[in-house]
């Protein structure tokens, strides 16, 4: 059985039973169209469908995930613990981007996770190990950019971090194997579900009070204009036939 690989903002694992008193017995294909880590979809293993994300490095790691699970697991592998010393075998080493010396191999991998915002060339296969090494050893396995669109979570304190996850990779490869992940809006999916399919939105929250600093969650935009602009698109919807959940409120 699969379950979600990361640690998201708003992550829905602990509603799961919540969300399946609220799901219809019967609907065509299944639609998460702010997937996040998937708390429902990987549950759910739905037959085809779609997945989507406005992040760019979060589809790609889905992507990966269901397509060369065997490949992540071996460089998740070659990783190391956090707190250890930067690898003087690869980039950022001594410096990260701005001088500043690098204080750990967390802080190294940071650097060569935010190639792709800094438009330099990167590979997508570790990209996507990265990922998931700096969600499960930053704190509070958060996911946060600042306004560049880099990654920007310091290191937490875990005793025994596990950032490898071999079967929760390969279950979830499974049950990514024949849906369709799309980096898109969320309004894609007015051209993709038919009648009779099930469409689960979980747009991100709105902060009760404005944030003290200036990083987001929400790369291209805040998290308030996001919501407004799910809330108006979703209002507008006319699928009829369609069933829509919306369980962010719970
Ligand atoms: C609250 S999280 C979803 C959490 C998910 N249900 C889970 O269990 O982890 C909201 C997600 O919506 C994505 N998002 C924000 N604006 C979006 C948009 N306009 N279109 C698609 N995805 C968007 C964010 O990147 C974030 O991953």
């Amino acid at each position: 059985m699969a379950e979600a690989v990361l640690n998201w903002a708003g992550g829905k694992r602990h509603l799961l039973d919540e969300l399946y008193r609220r799901l219809p017995a019967a609907f065509g294909a299944y639609h998460e169209p702010m997937v996040g880590s998937g708390a429902l979809f990987f549950d759910l293993e739905p037959d085809g469908g779609t997945i989507n994300d406005t992040n760019p490095r979060l589809v790609g790691f889905y992507e990966r995930v269901r397509d060369r699970p065997d490949d992540l697991v071996a460089r998740l592998r070659e990783l190391s613990g956090p707190e250890s010393a930067p690898d003087p075998g690869l980039a950022f080493s001594e410096t990260g981007r701005d001088g500043s010396a690098i204080q750990s191999y967390h802080y190294q991998q940071r650097e060569r996770f935010n190639r792709r915002p800094n438009g330099e060339a990167f590979d997508d296969l570790e990209e996507a190990a990265l990922l998931l090494y700096l969600n499960r050893t930053c704190y509070n396995g958060l996911y946060r950019e600042n306004r560049s669109g880099e990654f920007n979570v310091p290191v937490g304190r875990y005793a025994n971090p596990d950032w490898v996850r071999a079967d929760a990779v390969r279950a979830a490869s499974r049950a990514l194997d024949g849906a369709t992940v799309h980096n898109r809006d969320v309004a894609y999916v007015d051209e993709t579900a038919e009648p009779g399919d099930l469409v689960y939105l979980d747009p991100p929250y709105e902060p009760t009070s404005p944030p003290r600093r200036s990083p987001t969650t929400a790369p291209r935009g805040s998290t308030a204009r996001t919501r407004h602009g799910c809330s108006t698109w979703r209002d507008g919807w006319t699928a009829a036939a369609s069933t829509s959940l919306s369980a962010t409120a719970a």
